[in-house]
């Protein structure tokens, strides 16, 4: 087990080069299993969910490696569609595997997904798509079990925008006999990056970014290069912290529209934002003020991964501020731990009441989740005194060379082995 040693207090100055976005490249690793030919994904992050991932596709019998910062796929020897119980309880993501699996083998079994312990989850609205499609589907022991002698387009409509079940039905759809159309879909930045994957790879696919996604069922996929997107969350996490420790902060290989909701109300907190291509400067030399209210919501609202670091921004706010968490359920878990440091927060169903104080105090802190542990890292990063954050298992499966990148802007920040 490790944990971080934290020492609070100083200003965050310098660039950072913004990681390829998780959340693109797990969907992308699970589309690399519709061809034979090799894909090669730039640039992936160094994160253990895509670790954990690629041993996934491994035991399915594709050939993922790593060469350099690259990942190569080549699912042309994929002879197994049962993913085990032990690697889909490590990462969530594995249940997008259902969707590419049926596709490529008319049959797939896998473990009820794991991932951040943030509530429910539930994957009911997968299930109900890959139904639609002909897929029959039962359970068995905790596994999943989904077969279909040949998926047919269909009209889905979702009960709501639900990122893992556009993509998941995109997958199983896109070597489909006819049309899908995907009405209510989410609208993610990640959910067009997988399109645009998809159609490298000689897909029919249009309308990923709006409500309504149509895919065209081909024959046959190929292999190809793709550069996925930035990790819009990594660009949100490193711009709070800048702004609750004070500094001057470039990102670079940013996208500010894909972030545009955390940018204005950083704005109205009192930080001094510009936008140059792909960069984006972030310069805050003052304690900020609060914004009243924020709320979570699909995009292109305010995302519910980046809650858990700004309601740790609220906390040294000047004055109150009321954070809601609409999309899931158990997403406070780090709100004791920000009490430890000194945070004067009240959570009271969805919402968290938050009156600013000067400072954090220096404390030792458990990271419960992924988001939760970022945002314990920036807490302790702007407070006053030492901080131990423990279990950072958690931050890693998000976050790649996370101290190296806050090191090189002047955090004092060291990981220990426990
Ligand atoms: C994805 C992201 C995650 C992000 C979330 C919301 C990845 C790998 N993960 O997760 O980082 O926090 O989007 O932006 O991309 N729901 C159902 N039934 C379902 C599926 C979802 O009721 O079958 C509900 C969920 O409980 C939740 C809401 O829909 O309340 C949104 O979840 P969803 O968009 O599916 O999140 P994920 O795809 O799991």
């Amino acid at each position: 087990m490790e944990k971080y040693i934290i020492n609070g207090g100083n200003r965050l100055c310098g660039s950072v080069e913004i990681q390829t976005a998780k959340n693109s490249v797990l969907p992308i690793l699970a589309a690399t299993v519709l061809t034979d030919d090799r894909v090669r994904i730039i640039n992936a992050p160094d994160i253990t969910d895509v670790k954990n991932m690629v041993k996934i596709l491994s035991c399915l019998g594709c050939r993922a490696e790593y060469e350099g910062n690259d990942i190569v796929v080549d699912s042309s020897g994929a002879d197994c569609c049962e993913i085990p119980m032990e690697l889909a309880h490590e990462l969530r993501s594995s249940v997008f595997l259902l969707g590419s699996v049926i596709s490529r083998f008319h049959k797939a079994k896998i473990a009820y997904p794991g991932g951040c312990d943030i509530g429910l989850r539930p994957v009911d609205l997968h299930l109900t798509g890959l139904k639609r499609l002909g897929v029959e589907i039962t359970e068995e022991n905790g596994y999943i079990v989904c077969e279909c002698e040949k998926l047919r387009g269909n009209e889905i409509m979702l009960d709501c925008p639900s990122v893992g079940a556009t993509e998941n039905i995109m997958l199983a759809a896109v070597k489909a006999e006819g049309v899908t159309v995907i009405k209510n879909a989410a609208r993610e930045p990640e959910i067009e990056d997988l399109q645009r994957l998809l159609n490298c790879m000689g897909a029919k696919v249009k309308g990923a970014g709006s409500s309504s996604v149509t895919i065209e069922g081909v024959n046959t996929l190929y292999g190809c290069d793709y550069l996925p997107i930035s990790d819009r969350i990594e660009a949100g996490t490193f711009l709070i912290a800048a702004a609750m420790c004070g500094g001057e902060l470039q990102l670079s290989r940013a996208n500010a529209e894909n972030i545009s909701s955390l940018l204005h109300k950083l704005r109205e907190n009192g930080c001094k934002i510009h936008v140059n291509g792909d960069k984006i400067y972030l310069e805050n030399h003052r304690r900020l003020t609060s914004v009243k209210s924020i709320e979570t919501q699909p995009y292109p609202g305010f995302p519910t991964d980046l809650q858990a670091q700004y309601t740790a921004l609220c906390c040294i706010c000047r004055g109150q501020s009321i954070v809601t968490e609409n999309l899931f359920e158990t997403r406070f878990k780090y709100v004791p731990e920000l009490r430890k440091m000194g945070a004067d927060i009240t959570v009271i169903n969805r919402n968290a009441f938050v009156r600013g104080v000067e400072r954090f105090k220096g404390a030792a802190v458990v990271a419960h989740d992924l988001r939760g542990g970022a945002a314990l890292v920036s807490a302790a990063l702007a407070a006053e005194g030492r901080s131990e954050v423990l279990d950072i298992s958690h931050i890693d499966r998000g976050y790649g060379s996370l101290e190296y990148k806050l090191r090189e802007l002047g955090g004092d920040i060291a990981r220990v082995s426990v």
